[in-house]
């Protein structure tokens, strides 16, 4: 009999890696799709499952927003009477949020055997709270799904070796299927007006960046160092949206170069990041996605998970340093060259790895 594999997600982009190996899954395994409701508002949920096409979410736990303890809580309380009802096989979380925080949990307590993808990111940083769930989730694993090298290595030295198994990178089987879709179907370039190489895009919502109001500031010029460049397209994340209505700055910033909008479905960012000058962000997957597409990036932390963005040359540290912008870009390579990271990445045959442990090993 196949096993039956419970799946949690809940934020953006897990929804783009559960599009990755979900289909891979279902040809080994009898999944149930659980969706903890942390992210709710279209752009951020519908639009992923209507451009990616994973299976719907068979359970739905509408936990919306709240403090971490709240959403843990939720996740907690609603997810463990539905385990102890379907009884999975196995269960499977995504990355470092709150909902797999949860999904862990519940499994660890439950006695069903846990899969983490995207296992062994670390940024030594534990005041951030994606490093606590990422920790976690490791640590109550069985089975320790890993996208590169680096991570296998972070496990290894934690003592946590024998569980981990290198996959590649799930997200990149993503960028690397759906780029071309994307350079057919979006049209954001021409509702932007902006031309292929003439533009930064832009993205921030890392609670150290956007909560406190100096770190804020200091965002805004570095984005404004590189809009003294070429325009900067800013889609602006709900959190930060929220931050920059507090700090009275949305108002101010097309004067600045920034055209900000919407937060964007899959297909329009993806767009936006293959044709774009440059990248400057604080997410983990867009560093990525950058390298995958050969355009340069510069990130706004001092640490990264992926390390090999930084050690191929694609990638800069750059803090919330607006005097580092300029002579940086000039150091990094011009978008369009051709870059390693398809292969660094598992060559988009991660989901077909992922599926393959959870049934050998869980199953
Ligand atoms: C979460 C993850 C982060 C991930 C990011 C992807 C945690 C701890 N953080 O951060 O690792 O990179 O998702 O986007 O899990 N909001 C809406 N609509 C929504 C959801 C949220 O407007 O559908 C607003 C609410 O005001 C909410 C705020 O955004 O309070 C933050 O949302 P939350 O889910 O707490 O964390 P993110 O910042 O999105």
């Amino acid at each position: 009999m196949s096993p039956r594999v419970l799946t949690v997600v809940g934020n953006r982009p897990q929804f783009v890696k559960a599009a990755a190996v979900s289909g891979r899954l279902r040809e080994r395994a009898d999944e149930i799709l659980v969706h903890t409701g942390q992210h709710y508002d279209p752009e951020l949920s519908d639009v992923f499952f209507e451009e990616l096409d994973p299976p719907r979410p068979d359970h739905e736990l509408e936990i919306g927003s709240g403090t971490h303890a709240e959403q843990t809580a939720a996740i907690l309380t609603r997810l463990e009477p539905l385990v102890a009802d379907l009884r999975p096989d196995a269960l499977l979380v995504y990355g470092d949020t709150n909902s797999t925080l949860g999904g862990a949990l519940v499994a660890a307590k439950s006695s069903v055997p846990l899969a983490h993808v995207e296992a062994g990111m670390r940024s030594g940083n534990r005041a951030m709270p994606e490093e606590i769930n990422r920790v976690v989730a490791d640590s109550l694993g069985e089975l320790l799904l890993c996208p590169t090298e680096a991570a296998m290595e972070n496990l290894r030295h934690e003592g946590l070796g024998d569980r981990a198994v290198e996959t590649g990178d799930v997200m990149a089987d993503v960028a690397l299927g759906m780029g071309p879709v994307a350079d057919e179907r979006s049209r954001i370039l021409e509702r932007l007006g902006v031309e292929p190489r003439g533009f930064f895009v832009a993205s921030a919502h890392r609670p150290g960046n956007v909560d406190d109001p100096e770190h804020l500031a200091l965002l805004l010029e570095v984005l404004e160092q590189a809009a003294a460049l070429a325009p900067v397209v800013f889609p602006v994340h709900p959190r930060t949206r929220a931050r920059l209505e507090d700090a009275g700055s949305l108002e101010g910033l097309a004067e600045r170069g920034m055209t900000t909008t919407e937060p964007l479905g899959y297909l329009d960012m993806t767009r936006l990041v293959r044709t774009a000058r440059g990248m400057i962000t604080d997410s983990g997957g867009l560093q990525k996605e950058a390298f995958l597409a050969g355009v340069p990036c510069l990130t706004m932390r001092d640490e990264t998970e992926w390390v090999e963005t930084v050690d191929a040359g694609w990638n800069r540290l750059i803090g919330l340093r607006p005097e580092a912008v300029r002579s940086t870009l000039e150091e990094l390579p011009t978008a369009g060259e051709p870059s390693p990271a398809a292969e660094i990445y598992g060559s988009g045959r991660a989901g077909e790895r992922v599926a393959t442990a959870i049934a050998d090993r869980l199953g």
